[in-house]
């Protein structure tokens, strides 16, 4: 196949940031994508419907004049979110609330220290019909890190599933094959977001010749044994499994520094990434669904109706890009891509 149509996709799974370095990276996505789901973990974090309604008109101004794009809006969970504050968000058109662990990842201070101080706002999402998206790793500094997903699922998972059978809850950026077993054998309220990074590259990369910081994030890549397990998730053609990217800009400095920011940089790039990794494993046919259908089926939205071409053209990504006043590095930037998008 040298070139394929299909349905715009959309991203799960997307952190934009904030002022003149979010003005740099949604075009990106904007130009591959119809919605994003917008990760709230600012400096401070999103956490009121009033806060997600600012942010929302700060994006669609960054968006270029005549493009489509719809930015969804979440909230961050803490210990202290109200029912109430459900309720406006509801009102306000956010469709979810992000889970960080506190301690987990980039932004997650102000995150959720036991998940059992948050019940009463979990059963006012899970009557307002909000969606639930975990960063599903524990803190407990005794966990090794690349156990922590697997431990985060029974530790935290399994309960909250049992006593939130109705919640929509979707498991982001899984990267271990325990997650994908888990998500495949769960109930229909239970889905998964996957990312280019975790289905392309294991933790070899993130060493190979030397520390490679663009290649770091969180959850961290896992072994040769898990990646293979993921991409055959997201090309299994489960319901269950949809397109995340997690693409998280952080400035050169930041990645390329004695303590490295977690996270890679790949909406410039994205729906070439996956297609390559689902061309890896002979399943370009998967990637619609994947990428277009089992997100607004899950959310409950409307799938889009406009197309999207990708062309088999060796194209070099650029090395770096502007990001703000600062500049940022693309994963894979400098190297060769098999697919663009026309
Ligand atoms: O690598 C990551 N980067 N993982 C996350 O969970 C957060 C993200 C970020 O915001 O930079
Ligand atoms: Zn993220």
């Amino acid at each position: 196949m040298d070139s394929f149509t299909i349905t715009r996709p959309d991203d799960w799974h997307l952190h934009v940031r904030d002022e003149a370095a979010m003005q740099s990276v949604v075009p990106y996505t904007a130009k591959q994508f119809a919605r994003a789901i917008i990760m709230p973990n600012l400096r401070p974090p999103v956490t009121t419907a009033a806060q997600a309604l600012a942010y929302r008109e700060r994006i669609e101004k960054a968006v270029p004049p005549g493009v489509d794009f719809t930015p969804l809006m979440t909230l961050y969970l803490t210990d202290v979110t109200t029912p109430d504050e459900i309720k406006r968000a509801k009102d306000a058109g956010v469709v979810a609330l992000k889970l960080y662990p506190a301690g987990a990842t980039t932004n997650s201070d102000a995150g959720v220290t036991d998940l059992r101080k948050t019940y009463k706002t979990l059963e006012a999402m899970q009557r307002e019909g909000l969606l639930f998206l975990v960063h599903g790793e524990v803190t407990d500094p005794e966990i090794d890190i690349f156990d922590r997903e697997a431990v985060f699922i029974d530790r935290v998972m399994r309960p909250l599933r049992h006593d939130m059978p109705e919640l929509k809850v979707v498991f982001e950026h899984i990267t271990t094959a325990e997650a994908a077993q888990y998500v495949t054998e769960a109930d229909a309220h239970t889905a998964a977001t996957l990312t280019p990074q975790h289905l392309l590259y294991n933790r070899n990369a993130i060493f190979m010749g030397g520390l490679r910081p663009h290649y770091y994030c969180l959850p961290v890549l896992k072994s040769e044994t898990h990646r293979r397990a993921l991409l055959k998730a997201a090309t299994s053609g489960s319901p269950k499994f949809f397109l995340g990217t997690d693409s998280a800009p952080h400035a050169g400095q930041m990645k390329e520094n004695s303590v490295c920011a977690a996270g890679c940089f790949t909406a410039l790039s994205a729906i070439e990434l996956y297609a390559e990794a689902f061309e890896s494993a002979g399943a370009l046919d998967k990637l619609e669904a994947f990428a277009s259908f089992h997100g607004p089926d899950f959310y409950g939205l409307p799938r889009n109706t406009t197309q999207i071409t990708l062309r088999k053209q060796a194209w070099q990504l650029p090395e770096r890009l502007p990001f703000g006043a600062a500049e940022i590095k693309p994963l894979r930037g400098g190297e060769e891509l098999a697919w663009r998008i026309v």
